[in-house]
């Protein structure tokens, strides 16, 4: 069987990323240049100094991780990119960058829709999965319960209906003091609380069982603090995180778990920034294990963005014959399932 060899480059948000992948699971090279540092200064991502950023680094990357994969532009078999959803200017660099470089070697063009990207990140390290299973999309943008019906066909069957899970953990996170990006930091500081110490909110939403809201349990959270500044108590903030966390980890799971009995599916992947979570993970394989789901989710460094993911979805999209021409633009609200808006 020929090697086919997929370049992915990835920029909608504050990771520069590109990556070279053999036969839509064997990573080559998974270069990612992040941004961190620089927003943090400012307690999150800001678009104009992300574009600004991706412009100085991507052709850097692109390069890196060509050597790395010890390959040439033109041992490459086709570019995939994200094309949304994400931040306009900043998808845009990856975009205009996977386009000149398509046009230059004379090679196809594969637009990738972003959250794809994170669900094909389980393809990495699982060569078992393989589509219909249900999957728990959390990152900092997007909370969804997505129905992988083919590599290429998604039935979005639950989201949020205010903020992401990640969105949330930021949030929480700089109310008590962590810092940007909250995630990781509210992960290795809970791990010091007592988890049942707060009760938090578990929001449901009526009349939609299968979708989520976390703007109650980040308001709970604010107004704890309000309450404690206000009779003179100090906050233990291992507590709070860790009893934050367990308020979201108990939602995403038991929603989970319940659409997965419902729809008959068996395995269930995670995936996106969240997916890194310790205690998602934990939770979701006891849960899992109870109901008889068989559970899959990538390593942190595949769950939160990088470019292997895109490349391995764009290497299902290029099988299939799915190509984009030139005109291909960045679509910074594209919908889940849908090609071009
Ligand atoms: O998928 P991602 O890298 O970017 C988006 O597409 O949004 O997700 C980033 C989100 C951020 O909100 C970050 O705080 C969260 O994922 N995150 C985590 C963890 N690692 C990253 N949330 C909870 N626990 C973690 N260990
Ligand atoms: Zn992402």
């Amino acid at each position: 069987m020929k090697e086919i060899l997929i370049l992915g480059i990835e920029s909608s948000c504050d990771e520069t990323a590109a990556a070279v992948v053999k036969n839509g699971c064997e990573v080559l090279s998974n270069v990612i240049s992040s941004q961190i540092d620089i927003h943090a200064l400012y307690g999150g991502v800001v678009p104009e100094i992300a574009s600004r950023r991706h412009i100085e680094k991507i052709n850097q990357v692109i390069e890196e991780a060509l050597l790395q994969a010890q390959v040439d532009l033109a041992d490459i078999d086709a570019v995939s990119v994200t094309y949304g959803p994400g931040l306009v200017g900043a998808l845009l660099v990856g975009v205009g960058a996977a386009k000149a470089l398509a046009y230059a070697a004379g090679k196809p063009l594969v637009g990738v829709h972003h959250i794809e990207g994170h669900i094909a990140a389980n393809y990495i390290e699982h060569p078992d999965l393989e589509p219909p299973f249900l999957c728990l999309v959390v990152s900092g943008g997007h909370t969804h319960l997505v129905q992988v019906k083919e590599y290429g066909t998604f039935e979005v069957i639950g989201c949020t209906h205010d903020d992401a899970a990640g969105e949330a953990f930021d949030k929480v996170a700089r109310a008590i003091g962590l810092g940007y990006p909250g995630g990781p930091k509210i992960d290795k500081t809970a791990k010091e609380g007592d988890a049942n110490a707060i009760e938090f909110p578990r929001a449901k939403i009526a009349g939609s069982e299968f979708d989520f809201s976390f703007s109650g349990v980040k308001s709970a959270v604010l107004n704890y603090l309000n309450q404690c500044e206000m009779k003179g108590q100090k906050v233990n903030t291992a507590d709070v995180a860790a009893s934050f966390q367990k308020a979201v980890v108990d939602v995403l799971v038991s929603r989970a778990v319940a659409a997965a009995q419902k729809l008959g599916e068996k395995r269930i992947a995670v995936a996106g920034g969240v997916a890194a979570n310790s205690s998602l993970r934990k939770t979701m394989q006891e849960e899992c294990g109870k109901a008889g789901i068989a559970l899959y989710y990538p390593s942190p460094v595949f769950c939160t963005d990088n470019a292997a993911m895109i490349a391995v979805q764009g290497y299902h999209e290029y099988m299939s014959g799915r190509r984009d021409g030139l005109e291909l633009n960045a679509v910074p609200n594209l919908k889940i399932g849908l090609r071009m808006e």
